[in-house]
């Protein structure tokens, strides 16, 4: 698991800087060995990553953190963009359910990446979930059952 997060960060790395965007990952070495699809948690965590750097503005940071809680790992992506109101985060998960949060560097948004997201982490056993407050960021998550 750890190479494997690792790996899907600096695949994003390019892009991020060419926003002027920082990724640091704080995941630990010592993960486990999951049994996952690791094309569709890829698909996952880089819709996450994708996000985090489509959302938020120049010389801004965003933690890639992974850390295990009771029988499960729990995987965060951490970004300073700009927030989500509360009452548009209910249609964050669903087709189609873009908020009145904007891509901030004209890039495309069609609104599917978090409703797949959602189907392929539930398909692994998993939860989806997040936390933002405007203004401040998001912490989008999920975890895998070990
Ligand atoms: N990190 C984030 N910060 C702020 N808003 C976000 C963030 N991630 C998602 N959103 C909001 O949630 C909406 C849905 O995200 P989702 O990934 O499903 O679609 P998208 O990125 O717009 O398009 P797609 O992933 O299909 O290319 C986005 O349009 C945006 O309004
Ligand atoms: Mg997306």
């Amino acid at each position: 698991l750890s190479g494997f997060l690792k790996e899907t960060i600096n695949n994003n790395i390019l892009t991020a800087q060419a926003k002027k965007i920082r990724i640091a990952g704080e995941i630990p070495s010592d993960l486990p060995e999951l049994e996952i699809d690791e094309r569709r948690i890829n698909q996952v965590l880089d819709n996450f990553i994708t996000n985090a750097i489509k959302f938020s503005s120049e010389d801004t940071k965003i933690i890639v953190k992974a850390e295990i809680i009771d029988d499960m790992v729990k995987i965060s992506v951490i970004d300073q963009g700009q927030g989500i109101p509360d009452e548009e985060q209910v249609k964050l998960f669903s087709e189609f359910g873009k908020t009145s949060v904007r891509p901030t560097g004209g890039e495309k948004s069609t609104g599917l990446g978090l409703a797949i997201v959602k189907k392929i982490v539930a398909a692994h056993g998993g939860e989806v979930g997040v936390k933002s407050k405007v203004g401040k960021g998001s912490t989008f998550y999920f975890t895998l059952p070990l």
